[in-house]
C-alpha cells in the first residue's frame, strides 16, 4: 500500500487518482487544514496530523505501507516570509516525524514534493538539477532542508528517495473529477479563470518592468496529471532499486503572465480584464526548468505539454467547481 500525505490537496489528490488507475492500493493521510473532502475519491483515508507521532505510529501499525509519497506541506511563499515558524514546523519538523516513524517501521521508500523555489534567483536558464540552491523564502529553505535530511538518512539508514522539484503546477484532471482549488487562491491560472467567470473583476499583473520580452514574469507551467505520472515513474524507479536522486519537473517552455492571459482568453472565449500593478516581492523574472534528467532516467514524458491544453483542463474544472 502507498501512503499519500496531503492526498486531499491539489497535487496529492491527482497522484492518488493516477496511482489507483495504475493498480496501486493507497492510503491518504490528511489533517484537512487545506485538504478537500470531495477529493477523497480513491483508496483509504485517515485524518492524521503529521505532528502527532502516536497517531502516525498507529497508521503504520494498522496498514502495510510499502512506500510514502509526501505531499503534505503549506505552500504560500509570501506567508512563509511573514510566519516562518508555521513553515518550519509543518514542512520541516513534521517531515522529520514522518521519517522517524518510517524508520521505526522499516519503510524505506519515499517520493518527496520539492520545488524550484529551492533554487532561489536563477543564475542561468533553463535551470538544471546542478544549479546552486540558494532559496530566498522560508518555504524554499524548509524544502531544501528536507532534501538535505533525505540525503543524510539515505546514507545512514538506507532510505531510498526521489525528490521532485516541481516548477509551476497547473491544470486539472482531464476527467474533471478533481482540480485546483485553494483558499485563499493566489495562483495565476485559477485567478485568471475567476476573472473569466466573473467571480473577480480583473486579473492583476504583478509587474510589467521585468527584463523579459513583454516585461512580465515568465514561468514553466507543468500539468498536474504529468506531475502525478512522474510520481508513479519515481515509485517504479525505487521499486526497481534505483538510487536516491533529485529531478526537475517542468516542460522547459516559459510563458509570460501576459501570454498566459492571452491564451486563457482564447481557450475560454471570455473577456478577461488585466490590470497592471506593482511587482509582488520575491518573484524571480524567469523560472524555466530542464527536465531532461527525468525524461532520461525516469522515462517521464509530459503529455499535456502545451499551454492551451493545460488551461483548457483547468477551465473545464473551474466551471464545474463554480457552478453553484
Ligand atoms: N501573478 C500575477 N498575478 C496574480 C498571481 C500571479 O501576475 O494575481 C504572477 C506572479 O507574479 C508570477 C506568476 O504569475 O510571476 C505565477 O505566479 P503563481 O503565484 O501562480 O506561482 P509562483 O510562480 O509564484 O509559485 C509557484 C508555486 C509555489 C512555488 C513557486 C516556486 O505556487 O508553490 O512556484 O517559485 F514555490
Amino acid at each position: 500500500m502507498i501512503l499519500i500525505t496531503g492526498g486531499a490537496g491539489y497535487i496529492g489528490a491527482h497522484a492518488n487518482k493516477e496511482l489507483n488507475l495504475a493498480g496501486y492500493d493507497t492510503l491518504v493521510l490528511d489533517n484537512m487544514s487545506y485538504g478537500h473532502e470531495d477529493f477523497l475519491k480513491w483508496g483509504d483515508y485517515e485524518n492524521v496530523d503529521l505532528g502527532d507521532l502516536d497517531s502516525l505510529r498507529d497508521v503504520f501499525r494498522e496498514y502495510d505501507i510499502d512506500a510514502v509519497m509526501h505531499f503534505a506541506a503549506f505552500t504560500y511563499v509570501g506567508e512563509s516570509v511573514e510566519d516562518p515558524q508555521k513553515y518550519y514546523i509543518n514542512n520541516l519538523k513534521n517531515t522529520l516525524n514522518l521519517l522517524q516513524v518510517m524508520n521505526e517501521f522499516k519503510v524505506t521508500k519515499m517520493v518527496f514534493s520539492s520545488t524550484c523555489a529551492t533554487y532561489g534567483n536563477p543564475q542561468e536558464i533553463p535551470i538544471t538539477e546542478t544549479h546552486p540552491q540558494n532559496p530566498i523564502s522560508p518555504y524554499g529553505k524548509a524544502k531544501l532542508m528536507v532534501e538535505q535530511v533525505l540525503a543524510d538518512y539515505s546514507s545512514a539508514y538506507g532510505l531510498c528517495y526521489v525528490s521532485l522539484r516541481y516548477f509551476n503546477a497547473a491544470g486539472a484532471d482531464p476527467e474533471d473529477e478533481i482540480g485546483e482549488r485553494h483558499d485563499p487562491e493566489t495562483h495565476l491560472i485559477p485567478l485568471i479563470l475567476d476573472a473569466a467567470i466573473g467571480k473577480r473583476e480583473d486579473i492583476k499583473i504583478f509587474g510589467t518592468d521585468y527584463p523579459t520580452p513583454d516585461g512580465t514574469c515568465i514561468r514553466d507551467y507543468i500539468h498536474v496529471t504529468d506531475l502525478a505520472d512522474a510520481h508513479i515513474k519515481s515509485l517504479k524507479y525505487l521499486e526497481n532499486d534505483g538510487k536516491s536522486d533529485v529531478f526537475n519537473l517542468g516542460n522547459g517552455n516559459g510563458f509570460s503572465v501576459r501570454e498566459v492571459i492571452e491564451e486563457a482568453i482564447k481557450v475560454t472565449g471570455k473577456k478577461i480584464k488585466a490590470t497592471e500593478t506593482d511587482r509582488r516581492p520575491g518573484d524571480p523574472p524567469i523560472l524555466v526548468g530542464s527536465a531532461d534528467k527525468a525524461r532520461e532516467i525516469l522515462k517521464w514524458q509530459p503529455k499535456y505539454d502545451d499551454l492551451s491544453r493545460i488551461i483548457s483542463t483547468a477551465w473545464e474544472w473551474h466551471k464545474k467547481d463554480n457552478q453553484n
